[in-house]
């Protein structure tokens, strides 16, 4: 019943911050997916008999590598698996599920927002307990694995039924086919003021949600058409495909475009909003207004006491590094703490576990509480709702009255996708070795005031964590930062962040309104001459 199966290491299985990620024919090769999980159990301790939840974002391969690791799972003495039906689960729901049955841990089978299809992205991460993306100990502990492993063991198990809700037993495990989107919705419902949200609709209230042809759309027809009352249509792409219909799952304005057009047409409806891939990240933009998403943590931050979950206020607000400081100005007037990460999720999972943190976000869409250890894209979308049903105003106005409270956090994020390493890299350290020599300096009519590599020390761990992006300081509060990204699949993508605090001018142009910024950038990394590119490839 049981194989041994005899193989030999790959030599590019590190996992990225979000577990393993690679093409679909990367994946394809023999034994290569087989190896990477045998190296994520052999890492792990004590699951003999426990639960193990299995779920993707249904992209190309998902059903295939779902196979594997159940087999394996048997193979290896798991006791159980738990499987989202049809292979499905969104990132967020998984780490619910996680939580909930109180899982020995997880296999999330995602890309995220990458394009999925034959020649697209695949990847497999390993979520622990918490229900939260596994810790660097244990990614390092299964990179270490990957590099010696000699062989894995799989089950012969048959034919594995994945879209019949129900129980089985084979190979002494238990296989239960769950329903995704059931336990994920009523954790919702248990948040947020249904009733509210279900008024305002009936009201007349109209509302897009696109779910990219993504995972997210059985949880948004659910959640938002049968639960909150939205007119059928509220849900658009709703089916997730394989390849999501060949368009990039990634909600920002240049893959959401239709969304935004639409948003900004004359007879806009209400509200819009967007999630991704696995349906951990979300895009906001309300009738004529794109809430950047270090805006929306801020909003959501400064009004999450109005949704049932969260009235008795944050315990603190965690932000990534690069994410604007708006969310600060929030921390500061509610005299609550606020915590700056390095970018990636699981660097919340210690502030949230701790209770120091109720609400986290990063400037890459992602935003979410201590309700599971995920950002969680439909989660903000709610919020968002609910904050709209109990103050009868418009995301315009809400975020024009937040501006003119705290003052406004223009922002941009400027990528240079598939730059070569070499000049990505020579950038980064040619800059590195400058920072001290910075402050002082004056650039397009800006004095710089400090620069530094982010360094993070964890106040729950005390683990350091270096070299997490070159921040540029300027007087008067604005902002650059350069790093380069950890999850592209080919060569290197570049990140610019630039940020400009502005107490009183609120209704500038974004773009113009960084201009001098954005020269500052160029002039002092020479981004230009290291990458050969003259502009970015993604402006957001
Ligand atoms: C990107 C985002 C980061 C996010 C990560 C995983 O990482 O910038 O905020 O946590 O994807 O979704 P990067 O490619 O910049 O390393
Ligand atoms: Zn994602």
């Amino acid at each position: 019943m049981i194989r041994t199966v005899k193989t030999t290491p790959y030599t590019d299985q590190k996992p990225g911050t979000s577990g393993l990620r690679k093409k679909v024919p990367v994946f394809q090769q023999e034994n290569y997916a087989e190896n990477f999980i045998q190296s994520v159990f052999d890492s792990l301790e004590g699951f003999e008999g426990k639960t193990l939840v299995i779920g993707g974002d249904g992209r190309f391969l998902n059903r295939e590598v779902i196979g594997k690791a159940i087999r394996m799972a048997a193979a290896n003495g798991f006791g159980k698996v738990m499987v989202g039906q049809g292979g499905i689960l969104s990132t967020p729901a998984a780490s619910n599920v996680i939580r909930k049955y109180k899982a020995f841990g997880g296999l999330v089978l995602s890309a995220s927002h990458n394009p999925g299809g034959p020649h697209e992205d695949f990847g497999i991460k390993y979520n622990i307990g918490n229900g939260g993306p596994a810790p660097e100990k244990i990614t390092n502990a299964i990179y270490e694995r990957t590099k010696s492993i000699g062989e894995y063991r799989i089950a012969d198990l048959g034919a594995i039924d994945l879209d019949t809700v129900g129980t089985t037993v084979a190979g002494g495990m238990t296989i239960e086919v769950i329903d995704p989107v059931k336990d994920y919705a009523a954790l919702m419902e248990s948040l947020f003021d249904f009733a509210a949200i279900r008024a305002m609709f009936k009201g007349g209230f109209r509302m897009r949600f696109d779910a990219m042809h993504a995972v997210t759309g059985p949880y948004a027809k659910e959640i938002l058409e049968n639960r909150l009352g939205a007119p059928e249509g509220t849900a658009r792409n709703f089916v997730p495909l394989e390849d999501f219909g060949g368009h990039h799952p990634d909600p920002n304005l240049v893959h959401a475009k239709e969304l935004y057009d639409e948003m900004f047409a004359p007879d806009a409806p209400d509200f819009g909003a967007a999630s991704d891939g696995d349906g951990d990240r979300n895009l906001i933009i309300g009738r004529q207004i794109f809430v950047t998403p270090s805006d929306s943590l801020a909003m959501l931050a400064a009004n999450a006491h109005l949704a049932p979950g969260y009235k008795a206020g944050l315990k603190g607000i965690a932000r990534s590094m690069p994410t604007s400081g708006a969310a600060d100005r929030v921390a500061e007037k509610l005299g609550i703490g606020m915590y700056e990460t390095p970018t990636g999720w699981k660097f919340f999972g210690n502030l949230l576990d701790a209770g120091m943190a109720t609400i986290c976000g990063e400037e890459s869409a992602g935003t979410g509480s201590d309700h599971v250890r995920e950002k969680d894209g439909l989660w903000a979308v709610l919020l968002w709702l609910n904050i709209l049903a109990v103050r009868k105003e418009s995301a315009k106005a809400i975020a024009e009255k937040h501006w003119q409270t705290y003052g406004r956090n223009y922002y941009s994020r400027h990528d240079y996708e598939e730059v070569a390493s070499e000049g990505a890299n020579r950038l980064v350290s040619e800059l590195r070795a400058r920072l001290s020599s910075l402050p002082g300096t004056k650039v397009r009519g800006l004095t710089v005031a400090a620069a530094d590599d982010f360094a993070y020390h964890d106040p729950v761990d005390g683990s350091v964590s270096e070299n997490q992006g070159i921040r540029i300081l300027f007087e008067g509060g604005s902002r650059l930062v350069l790093r380069l990204s950890g999850t592209g699949t080919s060569g290197a993508t570049l990140r610019l962040y630039v940020e400009r605090y502005e107490p009183e001018k609120l209704d500038l142009e974004t773009q113009s309104a960084l201009a001098d910024l954005i020269g500052a950038a160029e002039d002092i990394a020479g981004i230009r001459k290291h990458t050969g590119r003259d502009k970015p490839s993604v402006i957001t």
